[in-house]
Parts: structure tokens; C-alpha cells; sequence
């Protein structure tokens, strides 16, 4: 059931000073300044296989039943991911095409399905990771995520962006993750209503 204040929160790098991450951070900082539970998932902490349905056949990995159940009882899904050749960070996709599969007594999409989310793609380049971000929200559309997708993006990023706490310094960019955070709050109101669909759909 999801929780209202729950929100997850996945970085799509696992590289140790990704900015990413820390951009995601500050993502999680506010929204913990707004009152809410955040869960942060790091895939270096988390590791799954490359996905094989012989491996599923035997048992789902323990890391994606915990990320799974992480998802379900959360109101919200942050996900940022770094852009490579265009595209989503194969960890990423990995774990989010482990996260599609319907376990035994769930309907089809049930980790996705009302999950407010917010895609998240910076980039140290110029186009500013928008094609990542693009295949990100798209991919997340398909999973089953509310519709209205929030989306932050960032080019040019270097470590002078950040403190030494990872604290974004540049104001404009900590008052854009604020009014993100804004609307996401305006909007969870309607949860209830996804916990209904999937009521209705088991039933
Ligand atoms: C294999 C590879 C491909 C990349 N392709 C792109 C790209 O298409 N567009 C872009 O803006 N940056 C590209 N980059 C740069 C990364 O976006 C940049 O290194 C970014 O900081 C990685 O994210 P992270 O800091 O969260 O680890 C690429 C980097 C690598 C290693």
C-alpha cells in the first residue's frame, strides 16, 4: 500500500562522485525539509544480475524484492540517471526491467502503477542529458507511472557546482528542485485514487 510521505529514490550511476547522485541527494534533502521519508537506493549497495529469465526461474534476485517492495509502499519514484551514447545507464535499465515483472499474485504494472515520479538525467556535456532524460520518462510511462512525469535536467556540471556537503551552490537550481518539489506535493493528492485502481484490478 503506498504510504503517502514515502518517497524512493534511485541513482542510475555508480560511480562513486557521480553527479547524479549528488544532484538526487539534494532531491532527497529537500524533500525531507518538506516533511517526507526518504529511501535512497544506491545500485553499489544493491546489486542485481544482468537480467536472465533462468535466473528469475529460480528466484527473483533479494535486492530486486527489496526495491520492489521499497517502490510499492512508496507515493513517489525519483530516478536519475547519467546519459551515455543518448541513452539510460545500463544499470539502470537493468533494474528497471527487473522491476517490470510481475511476481505471482501481483496484476500487470503493480510496482508502477499511480507511482508519482520525477526523471533526473545531468550531464557534464552542453545538451544538458536531454536525450536520457527523454528515454527515461518514456520508459518510466511504459512501466505504469502517473502520466504527468516531473523532469530536472542539468548540463555543464563540474564539482564546483557542488559544497563540500554536495549541497548544490548555485540558488536558482536549489529554488527549481523546491518549486519540483511543490508540485510534486500539489499533485500525490490523488494516491488514493491509484491505490483504488489497483483494488479494483485485482479484484
Ligand atoms: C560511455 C559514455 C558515454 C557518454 N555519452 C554521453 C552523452 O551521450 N551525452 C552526454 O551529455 N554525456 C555523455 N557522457 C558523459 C556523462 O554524461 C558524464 O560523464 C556524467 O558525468 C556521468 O554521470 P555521473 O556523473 O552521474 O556518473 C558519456 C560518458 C560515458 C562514460
Amino acid at each position: 500500500m503506498r504510504q503517502k510521505k514515502n518517497i524512493a529514490l534511485i541513482s542510475g550511476s555508480l560511480r562513486k562522485d557521480s553527479y547524479n547522485t549528488k544532484i538526487l541527494r539534494n532531491f532527497e534533502k529537500e524533500f525531507i525539509n518538506h516533511g517526507y521519508n526518504c529511501t535512497f537506493i544506491d545500485l553499489n549497495e544493491y546489486p542485481i544480475p544482468f537480467f536472465n529469465s533462468d535466473i528469475e526461474s529460480s528466484g527473483t534476485p533479494v535486492n530486486v524484492t527489496f526495491i520492489k517492495n521499497l517502490i510499492k509502499s512508496s507515493s513517489g519514484l525519483v530516478v536519475s540517471s547519467p546519459e551515455y551514447n543518448g541513452e539510460i545507464s545500463a544499470v539502470l535499465k537493468n533494474c528497471l526491467d527487473w522491476l517490470s515483472r510481475k511476481g505471482p499474485n501481483e496484476i500487470p504494472k503493480e510496482t508502477f502503477i499511480g507511482l508519482k515520479s520525477i526523471g533526473i538525467s545531468v550531464s557534464t556535456g552542453k545538451n544538458a542529458a536531454k536525450r536520457a532524460l527523454e528515454r527515461l520518462t518514456v520508459l518510466l510511462k511504459r512501466l505504469g507511472v502517473d502520466e504527468d512525469i516531473i523532469t530536472y535536467n542539468l548540463g555543464n556540471l563540474s564539482n564546483n557546482f557542488f559544497n563540500e556537503d554536495n549541497i548544490l551552490l548555485d540558488n536558482k537550481e536549489l529554488d527549481t528542485i523546491n518549486n519540483i518539489i511543490k508540485i510534486y506535493s500539489d499533485s500525490i493528492t490523488n494516491i488514493n485514487k491509484a491505490d483504488n485502481i489497483i483494488k479494483i484490478k485485482a479484484s
